[in-house]
């Protein structure tokens, strides 16, 4: 019977930790059995998932023993050999009731029922068979399904290749099925990443370490960049602990990787310089994308409302709120502009202020109809500074522009918006739209007014933005640039058909 947490309500309970290994709970299996604890009696769960259904029932705790320390002091047990394959295989199973239920089959067998593992139709024997079917057949489609992407690596004076794969098994599998690999490959250095755990070939040993945030899954051909910055983002200083760092990762192996380079450099720093340098580093707002059940694909509100709670970057600190993109989601016309404005960021709208004004005025002369627009931004929250001189302006809040590095961490958003949108035309409105868009620095004067190919579409157009020019003093010139942006907005949406619920009869 599957364990519920109200099914011990009125049991005295006792709450033994496991390390996520088979040797832990075989530790604690034997002590167990030693000291008569009936199954009944006691509830398993691995460090570091507890989840206290009912606070101050399970208060009687046994931590994991240290496995060197009294593993030889305990008497060993007489089980089948059968029994300790199958444990061993169950073990690496995700459902954490596994843990009981293999003490309980364990009890079984040893208390008049040594038979027990022949029996399929007993409930507990189907439901171990069933986990360790699945843990074996998640492992045959990770050796089948894992691929690697040849990543180039600095080493000492040279560059050597190294070979990557993303893998998101069901279970936690790394280490059952990394010794395959091994095999397989041992003349390349390779490493995988899973959800759960890493492991690296470094042609001598494999190093296991920890695993990589479902949130930042690569996608197509983001392997690289989520290599480099997997070693960035999970190197904490404040936890930095030589001992374990040169046990994982053996210092001769540091040489060979560029990624511990970087580590080296760091350990010179003071602590606190460390950890400024890792409150500073980038992350990424897809950390902050809404978990939905498996295979259930986010809504342009679901991201809506998971954008506003982003923390990535330091820019929502000082803001008040998330600006999102707003428009219809069929939406065939998308544009693009740099970050919400002053007015904007009180009113929670894009494109509201005097810039929006200026847009508004240019897509009526351009004869497009806004409400059938979808209007965002490169950048979802307002970036500024106090006045340097209080005195000589009224504004209290100074515009900034975002830097590259905040661009980066906040595109997911965007990218998100862009793939449900999947827009005809998509226009960046001024160069960080444009470098958010087509992923590098754009020059305005020299590839304005012109359509550019991107992931969303082949009609992605780069054209000026409103705020340069309300900037913009000299008012002859100010008269022209306004033509200029009029007639390549109307360049721009000329590839689509008129009329359109966009494009003003
Ligand atoms: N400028 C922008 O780029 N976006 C806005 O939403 C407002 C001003």
């Amino acid at each position: 019977m599957p364990h519920s947490p109200l099914a011990r309500e009125n049991c005295d309970v006792r709450t033994v930790f496991v390390e996520p290994t088979f040797e832990s709970w075989r530790l604690q299996a034997r002590r167990l059995l030693q000291e008569g604890a009936v199954p009944a009696e006691v509830f398993f769960q691995t460090e570091g998932t507890e989840q206290n259904f009912f606070p101050g029932l399970f208060e009687n705790v046994t931590t994991p023993a240290s496995l060197d320390s009294s593993a030889s002091t305990l008497p060993k047990l007489r089980v089948p050999a059968d029994f300790i394959a199958l444990a061993e295989t169950v073990a690496d199973h995700r459902d954490e009731r596994k843990w009981d239920l293999l003490y309980r089959v364990l009890w079984r067998i040893t208390h008049g029922e040594p038979h027990l593992l022949s029996m399929a139709i007993d409930s507990d024997m189907r439901e171990l068979l069933t986990m360790e079917k699945g843990v074996r057949f998640d492992s045959h489609k990770m050796k089948a399904f894992v691929r690697f992407k040849k990543i180039e690596v600095q080493a000492g004076s040279g560059i050597t290749d190294h070979y990557v794969a993303w893998h998101c098994p069901d279970h936690p599998i790394v280490r059952r099925v990394a010794p395959f690999f091994e095999r397989r490959f041992r003349s390349m250095n390779w490493t995988i990443l899973t959800p759960d755990h890493s492991v690296t070939w470094n042609g001598q040993e494999l190093v296991y370490g920890p695993g990589v945030p479902i949130s930042q899954a690569p996608k197509a051909d983001d392997l690289e960049a989520l290599w480099l910055t997997y070693y960035k983002s999970t190197f904490n200083p404040a936890r930095i602990k030589l001992k374990t760092m040169t046990k994982e990762m053996p210092t001769r192996h540091w040489r060979t990787l560029p990624e511990t380079r970087a580590i080296q450099d760091l350990l010179r720093e003071s602590p606190e310089r460390l950890l400024k340098m890792f409150q500073d580093q980038p992350r990424s707002a897809s950390e902050f994308f809404p978990k939905l059940p498996e295979g259930e694909k986010a809504t342009l509100e679901d991201l809506r409302k998971a954008a506003a709670g982003c923390r990535a970057c330091g820019i929502c600190e000082k803001a008040t709120q998330t600006i999102f993109g707003e428009g219809p989601p069929d939406a065939q016309i998308v544009l693009v502009g740099e970050q919400p404005g002053d007015q904007e960021d009180l009113e929670g709208r894009p494109f509201i202020g005097p810039a929006g004004e200026l847009l508004n005025r240019a897509l009526r002369d351009a004869g497009l109809n806004r409400p059938g627009l979808y209007l965002t931004n490169a950048v979802k929250h307002f970036k500024w500074t106090p006045p340097s001189d209080p005195e000589l302006t009224s504004r209290k809040r100074i515009h900034q522009r975002p830097s590259a590095s905040e661009i980066a961490i906040c595109k997911p958003w965007l990218s998100a918006e862009l793939s449900l949108l999947r827009p005809k035309v998509l226009i960046c409105l001024g160069v960080t739209a444009g470098q958010s868009v087509l992923g590098k620095t754009v020059k305005l004067g020299e590839e304005r007014g012109r359509f550019h190919e991107t992931a969303w579409t082949a009609h992605t157009f780069l054209t000026t933005h409103p705020s340069a020019i309300l900037r913009m003093m000299d008012p002859d010139l100010k008269k022209a640039e306004y033509a200029r942006f009029v007639s390549e907005l109307k360049t721009a949406t000329s590839v689509l058909q008129s009329p359109s619920p966009q494009i003003s009869a």
